[in-house]
């Protein structure tokens, strides 16, 4: 799936490395045994895969191979069987939407959707941390820590899931590296904001995903800094540029204020399609 999405990346590509790496690897057991995820070859070589969770699909299609994404929209069909059918695309993705509309999806308002964020790495802010704080990059051995610290910053809305197996497995993923893997820590030892990029070395693009600050933390600048110090690893170790994918819908506006403020600048949004089928 890595190797299809790095294949065609591009400025008008709805996925990077980083997020197939953190999607695979950072959910439960018990939510990965209800995906369905299939591939299509030619030859050796990759040329589309669809991701099926619940009665959504995600997916990914070489635009040089358009025809092919309606054998995976059958096989969406054909597998979820009848009610309702959702995808979400990137708005670039035209390939894509040609076969939707031909499979008889349209488009819905009003469901969240997510931004690209992009950035050019030439005139990064400093990292500033208030005193009593540490701000460095995550060690491969601090992985009970640095799950807790997901755990902390993603449980506003529901208790986040976030395991030390799972953060085991996002740290053994493809292209992870602790050096892009960064922290604050407190005076107590305690991580309590965390932000993880990953690298794309053939394209030198970076994403960053995901990004946390612990709730009694906020608003010190540290969601800012962690970011900060990064993204100036990033550059060090050859990125020119980086992406992220904050929700660009007025139900979660937060995130995308935090990256604007650092300097990322809105671009290309997902747009949610829903068909019946009988
Ligand atoms: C998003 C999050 C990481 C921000 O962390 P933070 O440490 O509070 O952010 P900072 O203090 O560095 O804020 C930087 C800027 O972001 C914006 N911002 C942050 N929180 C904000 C809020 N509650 N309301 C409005 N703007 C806000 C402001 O522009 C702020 O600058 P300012 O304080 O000078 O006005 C944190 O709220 C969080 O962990 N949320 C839950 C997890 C999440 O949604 N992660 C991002 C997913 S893409």
């Amino acid at each position: 799936m890595q190797d299809l999405v790095q294949r065609i990346y591009g400025a008008g590509s709805r996925f990077h490395i980083g997020d197939i790496a953190w999607e695979l690897a950072s959910v439960s057991p018990e939510r990965r045994a209800g995906w369905r995820i299939a591939l299509w070859n030619d030859g050796d070589q990759d040329v589309a895969w669809g991701w099926i969770e619940g009665n959504g699909m995600l997916l990914v299609v070489d635009p040089a191979r358009p025809e092919v994404a309606d054998e995976v929209f059958d096989w969406f069909r054909e597998l979820v069987g009848p009610g309702e059918l959702l995808c979400s695309v990137l708005e670039s993705e035209t390939h894509l939407i040609a076969a939707l509309e031909t499979a008889g999806f349209s488009v819905e308002e009003g469901r969240a959707y997510y931004t690209h964020h992009n950035l050019g790495l030439d005139n990064l802010g400093t990292p500033e941390v208030p005193p009593g704080f540490t701000l460095r990059h995550a060690r491969a051995d601090e992985i009970e820590k640095r799950a807790a610290v997901h755990r902390a910053a993603w449980s506003d809305v529901a208790p986040s899931k976030m395991t030390a197996d799972a953060m085991a497995a996002v740290m053994s993923s493809w292209p992870y590296r602790p050096e892009l893997d960064w922290v604050v820590e407190n005076s107590d030892g305690e991580f309590v904001a965390s932000a993880l990029i990953w690298l794309d070395e053939q394209h030198r693009a970076g994403l960053v995903e995901p990004v946390g600050c612990a709730p009694e933390y906020r608003r010190l600048g540290l969601g800012q800094a962690v970011n900060l110090g990064a993204l100036h690893a990033l550059k060090e170790l050859g990125g020119v540029e980086a992406r992220v994918c904050p929700r660009g819908d007025d139900g979660y506006p937060i995130p995308a204020k935090l990256y604007q403020s650092i300097g990322f600048r809105p671009g290309l949004r997902t747009v949610n399609y829903v068909a019946k089928s009988n």
